[in-house]
């Protein structure tokens, strides 16, 4: 594994430099990783359909899953929406720059390719100062998913970036770990109520604080996945991973363990992390401590499924649906 600070398409996020090189090209139709406070993404000129055609190529992504665009400011997703929701505005008054992606009916000028030929689009302003200056030097919105190999772990490091991408993108800006560390929340405003289609760190008793009535996710047994990305299947490591109570009657030797309590000190042959107990620190450490455990050579890893009382259900709801996907067996994936 090469580190990324000896890589060529590597720069330090916090150099101005750095910044202006990648608006540039954006603006070129390259492709460029960037940290947003979630995971990074793999960001390309939302209005130029062969930019975004590379980042379909570079993640191996199917046509069918719609991307995100990024953009700096309320007026820029304004731009690109037909119609804005007067929640709409209450959502990102309170929430942007921050983790939620709001779906909304696309504008003409927004590239079929972009949203999958779908008439929604999500958008999303983040909450992190190299993605905001990058917005704003390219002047352009960027469509961004997350910048891994379709069905990996979502990066949370540029090292993550380079392991998953390496030189089929043009620029990588290293912003160093990501604060939240899984994937926004995505909200279709289009329905009446709203539904959330992703969840994320802004919980759905957030947004209904904020607005009122939120659908619950569409289940499996919805039909059609409304969100195309939401398959069974997602986010998953490379090797196969069990989600239980109780760890101890599932270890085996070449195990590898995701727990709460380090109290498995004495196992042989078991590489084990130690997670943290609080919802946030635990959603900001999961990607990162899933690929620590691959790198190990583990054969199998094993998550010790975080309990709670019901009144924290809601801080935890988008973890345990990231340990539920990362947990469905390759052959139940669609
Ligand atoms: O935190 C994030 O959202 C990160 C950072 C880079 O912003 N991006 C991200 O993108 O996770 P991606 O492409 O890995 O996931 C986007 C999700 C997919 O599940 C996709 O199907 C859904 O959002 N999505 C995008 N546009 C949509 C639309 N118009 N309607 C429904 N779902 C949409
Ligand atoms: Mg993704």
């Amino acid at each position: 594994m090469r580190a990324v600070n000896a890589a060529s398409n590597v720069r330090n996020a916090d150099d101005p430099a750095a910044i202006a090189q990648a608006a540039e090209l954006i603006r070129a139709g390259r492709l460029v990783a960037f940290p947003t406070e979630t995971v990074y993404g793999l960001g390309a000129n939302t209005l130029n359909p062969a930019a975004v055609a590379r980042i379909f190529e570079a993640k191996g992504r199917p046509a069918t899953n719609p991307l995100i665009v990024h953009v700096a400011s309320v007026e820029a997703a304004r731009a690109l929406a037909k119609t804005w929701p007067d929640i709409a505005d209450r959502l990102a008054d309170r929430f942007w720059p921050g983790p939620l992606t709001l779906v909304v009916e696309k504008a003409a000028c927004v590239p079929d390719i972009v949203t999958a030929g779908g008439p929604t689009i999500g958008l999303r302003v983040p909450d992190h100062p190299a993605a905001l200056a990058l917005l704003e030097a390219a002047g352009v919105p960027i469509a961004a998913p997350s910048a891994n190999r379709s069905e990996e772990v979502s990066p949370t490091t540029a090292q993550h970036v380079f392991d998953s991408l390496g030189d089929r993108v043009d620029l990588i800006l290293d912003g160093g770990p990501t604060n939240v560390g899984i994937e926004s929340t995505v909200l279709d405003v289009t329905e009446t109520p709203p539904r959330v289609l992703r969840l994320g760190m802004v919980k759905r008793s957030d947004l209904e604080a904020c607005i009122g009535k939120v659908d619950a996710p569409p289940t499996a047994f919805d039909g059609a996945p409304r969100s195309p990305g939401q398959m069974a299947r997602h986010y998953a490591p490379n090797v196969p991973l069990v989600l239980t109570d109780t760890p101890l009657t599932f270890l085996r030797p070449g195990d590898g363990l995701l727990c709460l309590r380090s109290c498995y000190e004495y196992i042989p042959s078991i590489r084990w992390i130690e997670m943290p107990a609080d919802p946030a620190e635990y959603a900001a450490r999961l990607y990162c401590a899933l690929r620590e455990l691959e790198a190990f050579g583990v054969r199998r890893i094993v998550v010790e499924r975080p309990r709670h009382g019901l009144a924290e259900r809601d801080d935890w709801a988008a973890i345990h649906d990231r340990l539920r996907r990362a947990g469905t067996p390759k052959e139940d994936a669609s």
